[in-house]
């Protein structure tokens, strides 16, 4: 949630900083600002919308300078609005602020600050943040380093800050806590961000900020303190990432480009590791904790939104393959709800960003009690990453677009690869069903390919059903969290209101929704409960609702009943949810294009969730 960016050394600050927003604006784009310090002081700029509205509103000013600060913002208090974009500046004018997450304590300090005379210009708890360091400065006649640190001692919340100091134009100061942060290392320069993105145009030396350091960047030297003030050497990595990566690539959408990429991200989460030849697969961190995951008591999968929908199906294939006893919690639930944690629980925590505020406070609450936490996580070095005792990356490479289509895919290759790799150990697999599941694996990224081919039919399904009001989709068995999933997808991208449910449930209570107008998709793949679905559907053609199907190629009772089928290829149904929520990505996605939606950036959500 929100991006930050920032930039000092040499080179002109604002092409880098409006840049950098852009690529970040999945973050956050309800408004957005920068703050630019030259030798006539400070100037802060702001609006209210996307960064190219910024853009716009400030071509033929003299933006020049060497330092500079970039905010790009996702509301959490107060509305979007030009007062309330960041930067921020201080009463005195002379400090200028960005911030993401949020300051609990913000009403307690703005208080305090109020009784003293401060008057808030905007709603937001970061100008609250800012002008409690001024007073701190004032105060304690300090330095602006000086004055974060105390000040950060007294804050209870998430942040990342950065600051520019209109009186020391050759310093930045950040600081994190809970929200992720990014310095790149270049030759006399020094580049800050939320993720890599902003940063690998320009050098490919990053350092990850941990929780409760304090960095102090000039433009030819790096500072990284804690909080007691005690240097910490910078650990300085080499970024594995390519700026095509991060670009579109000729499609019209970062949503499009990444349902496309399947084939190939599946393939790289599954290559080095499953080995078709041998029969195996290679996981360092499940192999390196093998006793620890196969004797586990139970697995409880935590995650939010659809990386939670992944855990749902892993934990259809954990239990069938290794007789392990899954829970599938929402991290947000879970962290408040006091939980029973044994010492021989294993959690695996889910997470394409690495960064949701929710996921991250939930396992570690469960660390702190002797879970042991697994990490399947796409954003290498992330914070989730890092607390996790053992984990394995998902490799679907970066994902922009808000709503997540690739990284659940790879989620789900990795989980099965593990359940495969704990079954084996554990013998609760037979030889030929093993190496019948790897094959079918194996054979994932070219089916995902001729499941690609129908785009064009679906973009014409797109157009017939795009002025629905609501939608129903049905599943059971494995492909009942694909119906969750492309229920979520269809809300999120084009604003039709859609719900998920096991196909049987429905008749206690969802049937009363149908009638001629309401769209009804079933997930209904050849498995072990075709013969079901099908009854499912007959009820609801019964009662004249309209059935949109993704069904197995070479079945032809189900096409004589639907209005429309999606055909895709057959698969053990284990691994069939990585073929029957491609069908439902594209579908709400040219439902969101025909209905003219930003699809890339739908409005009121961020792609890294990092406030709870
Ligand atoms: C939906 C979507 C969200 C995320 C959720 C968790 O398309 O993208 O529901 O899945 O916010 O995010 P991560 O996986 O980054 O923890």
């Amino acid at each position: 949630m929100c991006g930050i960016v920032a930039y000092i050394g040499p080179r002109e600050a604002y092409p880098i900083i409006l840049k950098g927003l852009k690529r970040l604006e999945y973050r956050g784009y309800d408004s957005s600002g920068v703050a630019l310090l030259n030798h006539t002081g400070l100037n802060v700029y702001k609006k209210k919308g996307k960064v190219a509205e910024l853009e716009e509103s400030l071509v033929g000013k003299n933006l020049h300078a060497n330092a500079g600060i970039g905010h790009t913002r996702w509301a959490t208090h107060g509305e979007p609005s030009d007062r309330n974009a960041h930067p921020h500046q201080s009463a005195n004018g002379k400090l200028a602020m960005i911030h993401n997450g949020i300051i609990e304590n913000y009403a307690q300090l703005k208080t305090e600050l109020q009784k003293k005379g401060y008057v808030f210009k905007s709603d937001t708890d970061t100008e609250v943040l800012l002008n409690f360091i001024e007073d701190i400065q004032k105060n304690n006649h300090c330095g602006l380093e000086e004055a974060v640190r105390i000040a950060l001692k007294r804050v209870v919340g998430a942040y990342v800050i950065v600051l520019l100091d209109q009186d020391n134009p050759d310093t930045l100061i950040a600081a994190r806590k809970g929200s992720p942060l990014v310095i790149g290392v270049g030759k006399g320069e020094h580049f800050l961000a939320s993720d890599a993105s902003p940063i690998i145009e320009y050098t490919k030396e990053v350092v990850y900020v941990n929780d409760y350091e304090l960095a102090i960047l000039k433009p030819d030297e790096l500072i990284l303190k804690n909080l007691g003030n005690e240097k910490i050497t910078p650990f300085i990595q080499k970024l594995d990432l390519e700026l095509a990566a991060i670009e579109k690539g000729g499609y019209d959408h970062f949503m499009l480009k990444e349902i496309f990429e399947q084939p190939d991200t599946i393939f790289d989460c599954l290559r080095g590791r499953l080995d078709i030849n041998n029969a195996s697969i290679t996981m360092a961190g499940v192999q390196n904790n093998i006793e620890q995951m196969m004797h586990a008591k139970r697995i409880i999968m935590v995650a939010c939104g659809t990386s939670w929908h992944a855990g749902l199906i892993a934990e259809y294939v954990f239990e069938e393959l290794c007789r392990i006893p899954v829970e599938v919690e929402y991290a947000s639930e879970f962290r408040y709800r006091n939980p029973v944690i044994h010492q021989g629980d294993v959690i695996i925590a889910i997470s394409q960003s690495g960064e949701t505020a929710d996921t991250m406070v939930a396992i570690e609450r469960a660390k702190e009690q002797g879970a042991f936490i697994f990490g399947v996580v796409n954003v290498v070095g992330s914070s989730i990453a890092r607390i996790s005792n053992a984990g394995a990356y998902t490799h679907a490479g970066p994902e922009i677009g808000v709503a997540s289509t690739k990284a659940f895919t790879a989620q789900l290759a990795v989980l099965t690869m593990i359940a495969l790799k704990i079954a084996k150990e554990k013998k609760t697999i037979s030889e030929e069903r093993y190496v019948h599941l790897l094959n079918e694996l194996n054979n994932i990224p070219e089916k995902v390919r001729e499941v690609l081919l129908l785009n064009e039919q679906i973009k014409k399904l797109a157009i017939k059903y795009k002025d629905s009001k609501d939608a129903l989709y049905l599943g059971r068995g494995y492909n009942f969290p694909v119906a969750l999933e492309g229920a979520l997808k269809l809300k999120e991208i084009s604003y039709i209101h859609a719900e998920g449910y096991p196909a049987a449930e429905m008749k206690h209570g969802p049937i009363a929704l149908v009638d001629d107008q309401l769209p009804v998709v079933f997930v209904a793949t050849k498995d072990s409960y075709h013969e079901k679905i099908i009854s499912n559907i007959q009820e609801i053609k019964a009662r004249k609702g309209k059935v949109i199907a993704v069904i197995s190629q070479g079945d032809d009772a189900i096409p004589k009943m639907a209005d429309d089928s999606m055909a895709v290829p057959e698969a053990d149904e284990l691994v069939a949810p990585l073929l029957s929520v491609i069908p439902l990505q594209l579908l709400a996605y040219h439902i969101g294009v025909a209905k003219g939606c930003d699809v890339d950036k739908p409005r009121n959500l961020a792609k890294s969730v990092t406030v709870e």
